[in-house]
């Protein structure tokens, strides 16, 4: 189950701390509807409870609908809280040994990292009482509205830096995002209408969510979510890689490693969130994180069409391979290209087969399974095109699968020999 998507929740939470932060630890009751025969009307409705019935709720809470209909959801709730929150952009040095320790310090801490400006964006966020005074609001800067007019604007400059291969044109572009997100504490409002000073403290609820641009087109109609399909403005792609804690460290090195290659690589990532790193705590959803965990997230462009390579296309996906890969990272569910849904079976282990188990049992016949369910759950790599690797269909392992017409070629990757990326070789590209 997943509510990313209109109004955003972030779950990050201290690992340690309570159920943590994903909504699905949350749930101790859901109502499912499933498949029966004909005595019993072709349907019947399943009541589950948490200490009845674990081994389905355990099932049924992350289960990408291919279990039935899920028709009501009971959560725990627990009681009003405040939080006090303050961001730190400094440098990232060391990031790779502070990260656990500020995780498990703060309970709603997370880092924002730009690689290719070497920044590293520190949240510090914890329970206050309720008592404590503060009516702030997280109105997070990338889900404000924005002027459509704006939305195109950034969306044109952003294809003409692709077109013309201008990393520089993309660094000062993120030089600028991030100066902005400082100035306004990152969206953060101390009295729910401008940023005045750290720490912000307001409301669980007005610090947790955010996504007032979902709200905004009602006042105003020449604004909108800046991703808004219906206006050509900003289109991207997000990859979120699961890390068990222990693999974490050695994934920020081998990135750290390929951004010192060049950092103006990495400028691409950085003009949207840069590496958004956060924790999670270990669940027992067959289909969730086993054991407590560090997440990534990072977004970059996607061209119109699907055959038009992106600038330092191998940068990004050399990254993918050595999160799902080399590093054995999982993939959220509800986001990512298919190559991260490769080998899931062997990452999840016995708690892949207990979820089949329960799936054979309440939806024998596969009523509740498609084709697109049966790759996510079983992702092989399926057969290869001319240009499958650009949007992450295939993982290259001939030239044709990346674009030698346009000269971008299957390479292996610089840290991690054993990716196959589509690197642009323009020398290449001539003799040929
Ligand atoms: C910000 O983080 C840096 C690096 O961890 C630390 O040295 C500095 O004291 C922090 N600043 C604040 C205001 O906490």
């Amino acid at each position: 189950m997943t509510l990313e998507g209109h109004i955003k929740i972030f779950s990050h939470k201290k690992i340690s701390s309570g159920r943590g932060g994903s909504v699905h630890d949350h749930v101790v009751g859901i109502s499912l509807v499933v498949p029966a025969d004909s005595s019993e009307g072709f349907a019947k409705v399943i009541r589950i409870e948490e200490g009845r019935d674990d081994k389905l709720l355990n099932a049924v809470k992350v289960s990408l609908g291919v279990l039935g209909v899920i028709s009501k959801v009971k959560l725990s709730i627990e009681k009003a809280f405040k939080r006090s929150m303050t961001y730190n952009f400094t440098s990232d040095v060391a990031l790779e040994d502070i990260f656990m320790e500020h995780g498990k310090k703060f309970e709603f801490g997370d880092i924002t990292w730009y690689p290719s400006r070497k920044t590293a964006v520190y949240r510090y966020d914890f329970r206050s009482p309720a008592n404590v005074p503060g009516n702030g609001v997280n109105d997070f800067i990338g889900f404000q509205s924005n002027p459509i007019l704006i939305s195109k604007g950034i969306r044109a400059v952003e294809k003409a830096l692709e077109s013309s291969k201008n990393e520089n044109g993309k660094c000062s572009t993120a030089d600028t995002t991030l100066a902005y997100k400082k100035l306004t504490g990152n969206g953060l409002k101390n009295n729910g209408l401008i940023f005045t000073k750290y720490p912000v403290i307001g409301s669980q609820g007005k610090i947790q969510t955010s996504g007032s641009c979902l709200y905004s087109s009602s006042i105003r109609i020449d604004v909108s979510c800046a991703w808004d399909p219906r206006y050509n403005s900003l289109f991207f792609y997000e990859t979120t890689a699961i890390f068990a804690v222990s693999r974490f460290r050695d994934f920020l090195l081998d990135v750290k490693k390929l951004r010192d290659l060049k950092p103006e690589r990495l400028c691409g990532i950085d003009i949207y969130n840069g590496i958004l790193i956060r924790f999670i705590k270990g669940s027992k959803a067959y289909l969730g994180q086993t054991e407590d965990s560090v997440v990534v997230d990072f977004n970059y462009y996607q061209a119109d069409d699907a055959l038009t390579p992106r600038l330092n296309e191998d940068v990004m996906e050399e990254m993918e391979q050595m999160a799902f890969v080399k590093h054995g990272a999982k993939p959220h569910w509800g986001k990512n290209r298919k190559v991260g849904f490769f080998g899931l079976k062997q990452k999840y282990g016995p708690n892949f087969d207990k979820f089949l188990e329960v799936k054979n049992k309440l939806d024998p016949k596969g009523m509740f399974s498609s084709e697109w369910s049966d790759e996510m759950l079983f992702g092989k790599e399926g057969s290869k095109y001319d240009g499958c690797a650009l949007e992450g269909n295939c993982l290259c392992s001939e030239d044709r699968h990346c674009s030698p017409s346009k000269g971008y070629f299957c390479r292996q990757g610089l840290v991690y020999t054993q990716a196959r990326v589509c690197s642009f070789s323009p020398a290449h590209g001539l003799m040929a």
